[in-house]
């Protein structure tokens, strides 16, 4: 492990504010910065941070554009369980980012690979990601990226393994509910963010972080590609450090 800082903090809501230190430093030093977003239940904390800091006047999200790493194939952006959908409850709705500024993948285009082109333009079009932020998923995912024999490069369309649909079977009413298809951005679009910053709470994540920051670099551990980055901060709480 090279260039990662890894900041440990006692618990998620402690993650959730050394997280926000980040975005706001950011949002200061560039209003119009281009920030990339992540769901799932880790960044909450972050999420519950970054709405208090705007309306405690700490950060002005109104020119800040976003990008968010994944959506599940086949939602509507206003299914319950849509990517589109958890952003607006969570953040967007809560906080002064103009909804032209933000974008989703569209989970519901016709021409995939179409859409994921024009996705990838609109980022460079913007200027590239200033900060982007990652979960880790068990199996070492990032965004949707599985594991598999090479790193994919942009975003495109993945077949989600079986270990992620029991992971995600929680948000649904049953596993058979869960799509079997996402789009993510690839394990290259991540790479060319100018920062990027992981969180990851809880002890189920200590093995994978361990392999992830101190194994090999292997696309069977997807997160691994991290340890190339110039620029990653790792925020873990102590439950998730593995030492
Ligand atoms: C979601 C995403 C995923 C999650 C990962 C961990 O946009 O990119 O890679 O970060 O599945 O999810 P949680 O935080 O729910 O454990």
């Amino acid at each position: 492990m090279i260039h990662t800082r890894v900041i440990v903090v006692k618990n998620p809501d402690e993650m959730g504010k050394a997280a926000a230190d980040l975005f706001e430093t950011a949002i200061a030093a560039k209003p119009a910065c281009v920030i990339g977003l992540a769901t799932g239940s880790t960044p909450l904390p972050l999420y519950r941070e970054l709405i208090a800091r705007e309306k405690a006047g700490k950060i002005d999200f109104s020119r800040v554009r976003s990008a968010n790493l994944d959506e599940y194939k086949g939602l509507a952006p206003d299914h319950p369980q849509s990517y589109r959908k958890f952003m607006q409850e969570n953040l967007f709705d809560h906080i002064s980012i103009k909804p032209e500024n933000t974008i989703v993948p569209l989970g519901l285009a016709e021409d995939i690979p179409a859409m994921c082109q024009a996705y990838e333009d609109q980022i460079e079009d913007w200027g590239g990601v200033d900060l982007q932020l990652l979960g880790i998923g068990h199996d070492g995912h990032i965004g949707f990226n599985e594991p598999e024999d090479t790193f994919p490069g942009m975003t495109h369309e993945v077949k989600l393994t079986d270990m992620t649909i029991d992971a995600n079977k929680r948000f649904f009413d049953s596993i058979d509910d869960v799509p079997k298809a996402a789009v993510t951005m690839g394990i290259g679009t991540i790479m060319a963010a100018k920062k990027i910053v992981m969180v990851v709470t809880g002890a189920d994540k200590k093995e994978i972080l361990r392999k992830t920051f101190w194994g090999p670099v292997d696309p069977q551990v997807p997160s691994s590609i991290l340890q190339f980055h110039p620029d990653v901060t790792l925020i873990c709480d102590e439950a998730a450090y593995p030492f």
